[in-house]
């Protein structure tokens, strides 16, 4: 199946006068007929569903259908896209561990791995991602056992060099995780350029009508875990009988592990019906991204012409620094997420965008209705400066999202938002 097929008909083929519909499965839990069975499915003997916190038929028809995407031997979902990252490094990383990250992500990440993930004693340093290879591996150490990094930056909207990534985490041998959540899978696989693992914010473009919030992990099924550097996959898991994941399951292994022990332990599960929203979101994300990518290169196109305006980001302009790496790696289209910056700094950010009318602030970005926003004082606020520049983020910045309106009506109110500048 080609890939917009794949949106509408992967992870559930409905038999003779089912429903036509993915339908929601709103159960938390199954019957079965012996303790014998029951208990075959606890000893992961047998796959079923026993309990929604583990797999329920709405989530796993996503969760096929989102493996199918990426490319992926298998996914698991989550309630939102926070517990996603966590989780997927969660799997891997434990106290006395460390991992290395582009500094370019979004500010809820930072916040994990510089603080929470932190405490747990998951160290990790942030490295400036367009450095050289060479450079990069300078900030590996012997307990190094993963690398991230996001393909297309929120908000900064850097496009990475994904096969120099995979060649560090290879050099290093160590898997290498990427949040694939702006590109989205119709303009990017990363597993197709050596990422192993691949996450997304479903909240964002694969839901698009700005529903439900999600996530979801994907396993690209080709890390090996038995390198001596993963006991977590690779030693027996006693609260399984001694279970060993890479024995027992292969090449989903890690994507197994994660719904199996994180999940049961963690329960940051997703609703049916929020998967069930999720799915029709997902049947229309070929379309829904044609427009975000022509409205968008039209609207910065429109932005770069502003005198109120310093700097227009979006890697699908031609003068863009990342418009050579966009061709590499995303040469279809882009996400709608564009990010600029108001010459005269924050009060006059800020009151351009008080004066928006149709576009509306929200924490929010990869709807279908434009949506604009001020990341130094929302998102990351919790940034020092310097924090804020390793993140590629000026007081003046705003961003923003691209929806699927006609591209005339989001111009004609940011011309009139520019105009009230000017007055
Ligand atoms: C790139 C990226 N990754 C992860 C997240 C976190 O996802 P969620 O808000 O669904 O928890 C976001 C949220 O904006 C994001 O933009």
């Amino acid at each position: 199946m080609e890939f917009e097929t794949k949106c509408l008909h992967a992870g559930y083929t409905p038999g003779n006068g089912e429903p036509r519909v993915l339908p929601i499965t709103q159960s938390t839990t199954y019957t079965y007929d012996s303790t014998e069975e029951i208990g075959k499915l606890f000893d992961l003997e047998k796959s079923g569903y026993f309990y929604t916190r583990l797999a329920n038929p709405t989530t796993g028809a996503v969760e096929e259908k989102l493996a199918a995407l990426e490319k992926g031997v298998g996914a698991l979902c989550t309630a939102s896209g926070q517990a996603a990252t966590f989780y997927a490094i969660l799997n891997i990383l434990e106290s006395g561990d460390h991992f290395i990250s582009s500094s370019y992500i979004y500010g809820g990440t930072f916040n994990l791995f510089a603080h929470t993930l932190r405490k747990m004693g998951i160290e990790v340093t942030f490295v400036d991602q367009n450095a050289s290879l060479e450079e990069l591996k300078k900030a590996a150490k012997p307990n190094t056992k993963a690398i991230f990094a996001e393909t297309i930056a929120n908000p900064a909207l850097h496009v990475l060099d994904i096969e120099k990534f995979a060649q560090l985490a290879k050099a290093l041998d160590v898997p290498f995780l990427i949040d694939n959540t702006f590109a989205t899978p119709y303009y990017c696989n990363p597993v197709d350029f050596g990422a192993d693992i691949v996450i997304h914010s479903t909240t964002k473009y694969l839901d698009g009508h700005a529903v439900q919030t999600g996530g979801v992990i994907i396993d690209g099924g080709k890390f090996n875990w038995n390198n001596g550097k993963f006991p977590q996959l690779s030693e027996p898991d006693e609260t399984y009988h001694g279970l060993v994941y890479t024995e027992a399951f292969g090449a989903a292994a890690y994507i197994t592990k994660a719904r199996v022990q994180l999940m049961r332990d963690l329960g940051a599960t997703p609703s049916p019906q929020n998967s069930f929203l999720l799915n029709l979101g997902i049947e229309t994300l070929a379309v829904r991204m044609e427009r975000h990518f022509q409205n968008a290169l039209a609207v910065a196109e429109f932005l770069t012409e502003q005198a109120a305006v310093k700097k227009v980001t979006y890697p699908g302009l031609k003068q863009d620094k990342n418009y050579e790496m966009a061709q590499k790696y995303v040469p279809n289209g882009l996400c709608g997420v564009i990010s600029f910056e108001i010459a005269a700094g924050k009060e006059v950010a800020a009151k351009w965008l008080d004066s928006l009318q149709m576009v509306s602030l929200e924490v929010h970005v990869a709807d279908i209705r434009t949506c604009a926003l001020h990341p130094a004082s929302s998102t990351h606020r919790q940034l020092n400066d310097e924090e804020l520049a390793q993140a590629g983020i000026s007081p003046g910045l705003v961003r923003l999202s691209c929806g699927i309106e006609n591209v005339n009506d989001i111009i004609a109110d940011l011309k009139q938002a520019f105009e009230q500048l000017e007055g």
